[in-house]
């Protein structure tokens, strides 16, 4: 499939889109597959539409929401070792949002004089074309990339690139489920080149009242975003959710080491989604899981890593170990110690 430039390749801006008409369709399928599962289920990724974007990045300024803060914090301290570790020249950016925070890497690598490109991917193509527009105006000389897609799907259609550091930040490799995950981070391990590097934030364990509130905020902005994706639903295929009859829910599984987002029903519920072609009953607080966001340790993270044949270069975290960043790289490159 080709992707289609939406924006004119006016400046040093281009963004190619692979969201067409199939989008929609495995949007159904995801829909259908989940409602009709026991339990009942929607996927993360469909909270993103422009108001979910707009609610995400209001949970990014939440007093309880550290890990953006934190993250922010170790970029802007590690930046520079983080980019002259390969002296990179591109950056690739998964679920980069408003890539907010990775200014300091752009900056960092500004100041070494190797920035050349920055190729973010996301699927909310509002978030794309609006970071992509001020990066360029922020940073003359840039060229950047975009790519609206599913980062589980649409890698193959990265631009080729050289000494590029792909950053996957903000704790989103924490919602995938384990085999997404590790599935993912093969095809990480099998995209990179040897002078390229990997570097992942993620959240870590920790207080589970600390983790509970971080997804359960006094202003209910949590609740609003996790309630979104039925907003999202109504308006794609048609249905019928009474969102506000939806309660939001999050609890630490520490089991499973993630929290656990879930709207539970008010009263008994028959919602008809004609679009996904399903009609459900929800029982009187029956709860629908909408996201999980795992919680690492070190250990764990490094064994993923060398699961997916990927080597830990550094590992960076704050003086509370609230947040990790990590660099890595193809394990041989990694093991040879060589920069
Ligand atoms: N990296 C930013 C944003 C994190 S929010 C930060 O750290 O603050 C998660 C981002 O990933 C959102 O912008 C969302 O649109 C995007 N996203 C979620 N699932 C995705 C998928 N499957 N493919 C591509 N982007 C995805
Ligand atoms: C994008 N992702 C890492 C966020 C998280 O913390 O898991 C999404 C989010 N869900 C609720 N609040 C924030």
């Amino acid at each position: 499939m080709r992707g289609v430039n939406v924006l004119a390749p006016v400046r040093n801006v281009q963004v190619d889109s692979y969201l067409d008409g199939s989008a929609l369709a495995s949007m159904a399928d995801d829909v259908r597959a989940g409602l009709t599962r026991e339990p009942k289920e929607l996927p993360p990724k469909y909270f993103y539409d422009e108001r979910g974007s707009n609610l995400f990045e209001q949970i990014t300024a939440l007093p309880e929401y550290y890990p953006t803060r934190i993250e922010r914090a170790l970029l802007n301290r590690y930046a520079q070792e983080i980019v002259t570790a390969n002296a990179a020249e591109e950056l690739v950016e998964l679920g980069s949002g408003s890539a907010s925070k990775t200014r300091a890497l752009l900056y960092a690598m500004a100041a070494q004089g190797t920035l050349r490109r920055y190729v973010p991917v996301d699927v909310s193509e509002s978030v794309v074309e609006r970071c992509a527009d001020e990066l360029v105006e922020m940073y003359p000389g840039l060229r950047v990339h975009g790519l609206v897609g599913d980062f589980e799907a649409h890698l193959q259609h990265l631009p080729r690139g050289e000494r590029r550091v792909v950053a996957f930040l903000g704790g989103t490799i924490g919602n995938l489920y384990p085999p997404e995950r590790a599935r993912f981070l093969r095809s990480l391990a099998e995209l990179l080149g040897p002078h390229d590097r990997l570097l992942i934030g993620t959240d870590l364990v920790k207080d589970r009242e600390l983790l509970e509130a971080a997804y359960d905020d006094s202003e209910g902005v949590t609740a609003e975003f996790n309630r979104n994706v039925l907003h999202a639903i109504n308006r794609e295929l048609d249905g019928n959710f009474d969102v506000a009859t939806f309660d939001h829910v999050a609890v630490f599984d520490p089991e499973a080491s993630w929290i656990e987002m879930r709207l539970r029903a008010r009263g008994e519920q028959r919602v008809r989604v004609p679009g996904a072609g399903v009609e459900v009953t929800f029982g009187d607080g029956e709860e629908m899981r909408t996201e999980i966001s795992t919680k690492f340790t070190r250990e764990r993270l490094e064994r993923e890593l060398a699961a997916a044949g990927l080597g830990l270069e550094r590992f960076m975290t704050d003086a509370g170990g609230l947040f990790g960043l990590t660099l890595a790289a193809p394990a041989e490159r990694a093991s040879s110690g060589a920069a």
